[in-house]
């Protein structure tokens, strides 16, 4: 266990058992400015943690926390482009990619932002040439633009692309992920090749399903282009400019970063190209603005107002205190469909680990499951576990003040909804209040008590709700900026390294060995008895 955590875990569990006692309901009717003390603004964005179950001594408690675990000294660490990344030897410096501080960005005495820069300019003007048609394929202006890449090369775009919608006035945007054929193949069925453009996107371009699309893409493309115009239908984004080329992708139309960006930190670099071109270069621009002005507050504001710190310990205060192993990413605000899959990545890759940074055995709970959909959908299917099942699941709710549309009803509907939710799942509704709602409704007494236990609702089940203004560039840039903060200090509670990933290696090498096998190339040896079962299983039933 971390020092710190370990040291602080006692008092935290006194503060638990405490407050245990006491619900929610009890908090806010004791403290008529519970609202005010128990939120944080950032501008138009504000953190609701004031239904959860924390006072001002647990909240001290966790605050004391971080200070003893070094975030502060660790938060500078990173923006000062120290190698924190230990398992790699590298400095995670996605921060650098948004930096409008006129300030340099240093790793070993070089500085950054001259290449960011550039690279940023050269996006710029092939998102611009693209958009306006300048820029022309077999068939004349791009029409189409399909991503192909995988986990941080495609969450990021296709989740702020969708979350962006009424900004996008380039062309179509459409993300490839699965290597499953049917991705590709659903994708391209109703596009017209002479006009479309790929963009293949890959920190690494060694990514096996990313590759394997890619070619699978420009087979299609040549089949009805010819071979001699298929060049110009690709785009490359990579950290591996070798690789790029030796696909064939024209040094022109290749963007490229660099190590100190993680995958899944990466919708700030080229890999943010697809992006680009659906919104254009400004919001883009006004995305990465938002994320500055989040790295600001994250560098400045006392731990005490900082939002992501704040997150990130009601986060550790559920897991680690109160056992909960789940979380869930509820936002009230469809075009966040994506966000909870590309948190999935940002915070399960990063944290979802159970060696500390120094190779130990952690002794403690690290990283919830995330898991969610949009409200008010979820409403209509899982929600029930949610208020009524035997394990307690915290949750963020997302809303904005203010939709795109211009339907009022609608949008207020969907805020009711929202409040009514985080409003039930803290207050819920007792026995008592069950049985007089039944007798009111004119219930017999033998169906009121075959039924009240049914109808309670126990409370007592903790959420955060964080509100902005509009869902617009600058909101999402700060947003998610928010949350990459929130999973940095986690982490450095934790004691892990949040930025190496080395558990997706294990089921690569696997699926390495297993293919010829799959394909009838080779024989089905070395397996354990059921990969061996299920081979001949699979072989049998597909004919092969
Ligand atoms: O396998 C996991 C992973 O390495 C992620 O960390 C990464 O975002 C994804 O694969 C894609 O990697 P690349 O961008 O190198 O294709």
């Amino acid at each position: 266990m971390t020092q710190a955590l370990a040291d602080h875990l006692p008092e935290l569990e006194c503060h638990r058992d405490r407050l245990a006692a006491t619900s929610m309901r009890a908090l806010f009717a004791q403290d008529a400015d519970r609202f005010e003390t128990f939120s944080a603004p950032l501008d138009d964005l504000l953190l609701d943690y004031s239904k959860t179950r924390l006072d001002a001594p647990a909240l001290d408690a966790l605050l004391a926390l971080a200070r003893d675990a070094g975030v502060e000294a660790a938060r500078e660490a990173m923006f000062a482009g120290e190698a924190i990344n230990t398992t790699e030897g590298r400095a995670v410096l996605h921060t650098a990619l948004r930096n409008r501080s006129g300030e340099p960005v240093r790793v070993d005495g070089r500085d950054l932002m001259g290449d960011v820069n550039a690279v940023r300019a050269a996006m710029g003007a092939f998102a611009a040439a693209v958009r306006s048609g300048e820029y022309t394929v077999t068939g004349g202006p791009v029409t189409d633009v399909i991503n192909i890449g995988i986990g941080g090369s495609d969450l990021g775009p296709a989740m702020a692309t969708r979350a962006l919608s009424p900004y996008h006035d380039g062309p179509r945007a459409h993300f490839v992920s699965n290597v499953d054929g049917a991705a590709l193949a659903d994708c391209v069925a109703r596009l017209d090749p002479a006009t479309t453009l790929f963009i293949v996107a890959s920190k690494t371009f060694t990514t096996a399903e990313t590759i394997a699309n890619a070619k699978a893409a420009r087979a299609w493309l040549a089949s009805h282009v010819g071979e001699a115009n298929a060049g110009r239908h690709f785009a490359a984004v990579s950290t591996n400019l070798a690789a790029t080329g030796d696909f064939g992708i024209d040094e022109d139309r290749t963007f490229g970063f660099w190590d100190w960006v993680g995958g899944r930190y990466s919708v700030w670099s080229a890999v943010g190209l697809s992006l680009m071109i659906a919104i254009g270069p400004e919001d883009f621009d006004r995305f990465g603005d938002g994320a500055f002005a989040l790295d600001e507050h994250f560098r400045q504001a006392p731990l005490s107002q900082n939002l992501p710190v704040l997150l990130a310990l009601i986060g550790i205060w559920h897991r680690n205190v109160w056992g909960y192993a789940a979380h869930a990413v509820l936002p009230y605000d469809e075009r966040l469909a994506r966000l909870p899959a590309y948190l999935q990545q940002l915070e399960m890759e990063s944290n979802g680990k159970r060696v500390t940074a120094a190779g130990q055995q952690v002794t403690f709970a690290t990283n919830p499951v995330i898991w969610g959909e949009p409200g008010t959908n979820g409403q209509h299917a899982f929600y029930q576990q949610l208020h009524q099942g035997a394990d307690i699941v915290p949750c963020d709710f997302l809303i904005a003040a203010s939709a795109h549309e211009a339907d009022p009803a609608r949008h207020h509907m969907l805020i009711a909804n929202c409040l009514a939710q985080s409003q039930a799942l803290m207050a819920g509704r007792s026995e008592d209040e069950a049985r007089a709602q039944l007798a009111e409704a004119g219930f017999e007494a033998a169906a009121i008590d075959a039924l009240a236990a049914h109808k309670t609702f126990p409370g007592n089940r903790p959420s955060t709700t964080i509100a902005y203004r509009r869902l617009d560039p600058f909101a999402l840039g700060r947003l998610i900026a928010l949350y990459e903060h929130k999973v940095f200090v986690q982490g450095v509670i934790w004691g892990v390294n949040s930025f190496d990933q080395w558990g997706v290696e294990l089921g690569k090498q696997l699926a390495g060995r297993l293919q010829p096998m799959v394909a009838g190339e080779s024989e089905i040896e070395g397996q354990d008895g059921s990969t061996a079962g299920l081979l001949r299983v699979i072989r049998d039933l597909s004919g092969g």
